[in-house]
């Protein structure tokens, strides 16, 4: 992947990041994480009993913004600028010693494959150097343990929803490395939906929170959209015929009076009835899962759960029905290193990687059927 001399260069830069740290030991064993899935390069510094010592999110929002989507060269080459300044503040911010780390955690699935290279280069290269266990983690599994961040009592069991850019996933979780998967989408992730309603509606990436503010000011029994897959039984989702109801109400149906852009008097009213859909749809199957697990506890993260309205809608639906919600806090909602907390638990349980191990990049789907490829995939009956 890189030129003898890019290598040179890198392992000087390496070297120089380790002799700006102090080596001897200070403080109690933290695990160093490091997140590059996508394009938020991520470093952070973890206690055992969990605390997060340092949480540092370079987000490459910018790079992409004029693609209106992630391009996944120019995110893995950030990423490549980025990881050793972002690793360097955590454990600067942290305040630790290079003797303190237990183990380096680090994303190794799923995502973007040379995104994910980077993170698990830079892990390997600290483990090697240093000497301690390398620890990887499924960056859907870390999305749902973020709803324990800050949290003294465990979280499990309960239902694990992941609604983020790549996934709608919902998993039936009996401890932190017990998750059965139950449900997922069959197409688009609700997340890439709000980033395709907001390319039609003219609105910047990421999507969802444009839409969802440009929802602010909109009605959202305006215009009628579906709701994918409600009256179907089963915990799957579908989100590309949502986006293809909202172009055609933006824009009318294809031919040549289709409109070329989205008339803007009319962005709030679809934003709000667009999201208003996606957000009953998450809502239902929520409670379906509960209802189907007979868990009573919902835990719930991943970018699109940092959404006010599904927020909301979602502690009024555990509100009624008695269950207990969790949801991660906005800012570990988003990507970030620090949800990988759920690597302590792999730990104590004597669970690392061989210095050899690749990345998984495919997106964890719903298997078609009559396939044994289900990577957990267990319906419930
Ligand atoms: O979890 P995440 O940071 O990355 C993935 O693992 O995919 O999620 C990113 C996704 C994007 O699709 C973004 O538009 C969406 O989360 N998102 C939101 C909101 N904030 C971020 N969706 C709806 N409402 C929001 N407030
Ligand atoms: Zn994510």
């Amino acid at each position: 992947m890189y030129s003898s001399r890019a290598s040179a260069t890198c392992s000087k830069q390496w070297a120089r990041l380790l002799s700006d740290i102090p080596a001897t030991r200070t403080n109690a064993p933290v695990l160093l994480a490091i997140e590059s899935s996508c394009d938020e390069t991520a470093a952070a510094v973890i206690s055992e009993d969990g605390q997060i010592l340092s949480n540092v999110v370079s987000s490459q929002q910018e790079l992409h913004a004029a693609w209106g989507g992630v391009v996944p060269e120019i995110a893995s080459r950030a990423h490549v600028s980025r990881i050793l300044p972002c690793v360097k503040s955590a454990l600067v911010q942290a305040d630790v010693a290079t003797a303190d780390l237990a183990a380096v955690a680090v994303t190794s699935e799923p995502g973007l494959v040379g995104s994910l290279l980077v993170g698990l280069t830079a892990a390997k290269t600290l483990a090697m150097s240093l000497r301690i266990p390398l620890v990887t983690v499924n960056h859907i599994d870390a999305h749902i343990y973020a709803c324990g961040i800050g949290r003294t009592e465990s979280i499990f069991p309960c239902v694990g929803f992941v609604v983020s850019g790549g996934h709608t996933n919902l998993y039936s979780c009996d401890s932190a490395t017990e998750f059965r998967m139950i449900g997922g989408t069959t197409d688009d992730a609700a997340g890439e939906a709000f980033d395709k309603v907001a390319r039609i509606l003219g609105l910047p990436y990421p999507g969802g929170p444009s839409v969802s503010a440009a929802a602010e000011s909109g009605d959202r029994k305006s215009i009628p959209m579906p709701r994918p897959m409600l009256k179907k039984p089963g915990l799957d989702f579908s989100f590309s015929g949502l986006k293809t109801a909202v172009l055609y109400a933006a824009r009318g149906l294809p031919g040549e009076s289709q409109l070329k852009t989205t008339p803007r008097e009319r962005v709030p009213d679809l934003a709000a009835s667009f999201q208003e859909a996606v957000v009953d749809v998450l809502v239902r199957k929520a409670e379906r899962a509960l209802k189907q697990t007979r868990l009573t506890r919902l835990c719930v993260g991943g970018g699109v759960a940092a959404n006010r309205r599904l927020r909301t809608r979602l502690q009024q639906m555990c509100d009624l029905k008695g269950a207990e919600l969790l949801i991660a806090a906005p800012e570990y909602c988003t990507d970030n290193a620090a949800m990988a907390a759920i690597a302590w638990e792999y730990l104590k349980q004597g669970k690392t990687s061989n210095l050899d191990v690749d990345v998984l990049p495919g997106l964890i789907r719903r298997p078609a059927p009559h396939t044994k490829n289900s990577r957990r995939f267990q319906p419930e009956n």
